[in-house]
């Protein structure tokens, strides 16, 4: 799957022997997969070795080591406190994402969902993205809920978004983007919404201090075998992170997340994720998207 995610920064890295670097060794590349694998679920095949090089060769260039295998040896045989490992898997995620992706969720949650909500009368609601990359989910989630909400004097919503990865929790809570992540935000949205830097040269626009008060970022690594959190969660997105996992992993992961939803709770997936094979209790409502019952 990362193949198809490979940005043209990414396929710059994929020639060490040919940038003069020495090769990683098989044993090494073994080992180092099945290190991620146990640490974060990812599940790396042999497909993918040119591609570990690389994002490796960005903690070498950090640490001036510039033999992979000697890496190895720092990371397999050298980390007790596993420093250099949250390090590590920071450069092997892959951490695409976009404001409004998938747009059919946001207008499901507009048209359907939030409706529902309201004629319940209920007067609150817990969101969760997790495998939340750098907030742009969360914050997508916030625009959609603070606009159909606004209205309604007294309605509160809060937004939980974990990840793995530190460097992307970061910037989340920063919620400083790039001007080229801006093209998805609707134009309403974006007056409402966020903020441009005043200096041009920065290029970049921040989300209003408004929507960031309802965004927590938190660290949960989804293999781990419990979460802190309520199990009352109204809606929950887990969208484009199951793709790295075995499927013994997803199904694990798809039971453990989605207890963390109330009855009547809604299940959002990627595009090219399912709940096959799973027999959790769950009515499909749309492409995707899941109602637990
Ligand atoms: C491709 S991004 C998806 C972001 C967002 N959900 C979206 O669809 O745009 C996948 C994210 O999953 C995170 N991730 C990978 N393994 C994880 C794990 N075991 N626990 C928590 N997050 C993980 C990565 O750090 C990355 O930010």
């Amino acid at each position: 799957m990362w193949n198809s995610l490979l940005t043209a920064s990414d396929a710059a890295e994929l020639t060490p022997a040919q940038n003069g670097f020495a090769p990683l060794s098989e044993r090494n590349f073994v080992r180092i997969c099945d290190v991620i694998r146990q640490a974060c679920g990812i599940h790396i095949t042999a497909k993918k070795k040119t591609l570990v090089e690389g994002r490796m060769r960005r903690r070498m260039r950090a640490l001036d080591i510039p033999d992979p295998n000697t890496y190895c040896r720092l990371l397999l045989e050298s980390d007790p406190l596993q420093q250099e490992l949250a390090h590590f898997i920071d450069a092997v995620t892959t951490n695409k994402t976009d404001f409004f992706r998938e747009p059919k969720h946001f207008d499901y949650l507009r048209d359907v969902f939030f409706p529902q909500v309201l004629a319940r009368g209920q007067r609150s609601l817990k969101m969760w993205s997790a495998a939340s990359s750098t907030g742009a989910e969360a914050y997508t989630l916030a625009m959609v809920a603070d606009d159909f909400f606004a209205a309604q004097g007294g309605f509160d919503f809060t937004i939980l978004a974990t990840d793995i990865c530190s460097e992307v929790r970061a910037k989340g809570v920063a919620a400083r983007y790039p001007f080229n992540m801006m093209e998805p935000i609707p134009e309403e949205f974006r007056r409402r919404y966020i903020m441009i830097a005043k200096d041009p040269s920065r290029q970049e626009f921040r989300i209003v201090p408004k929507l960031r008060a309802k965004v927590q970022f938190q660290r949960v690594n989804l293999i781990a075998d419990s979460y802190p959190f309520e199990r009352d969660y109204d809606i929950i997105f887990l969208r484009n992170v199951l793709i790295y996992f075995d499927r013994a992993t997803q199904k694990a992961v798809l039971r453990q997340l989605s207890a963390h939803l109330k009855p009547g709770g809604h299940f959002f997936l990627g595009h090219s994720e399912t709940l096959a094979g799973s027999s959790l209790p769950f009515e499909q409502v749309a492409s995707t998207i899941f109602v637990r019952r």
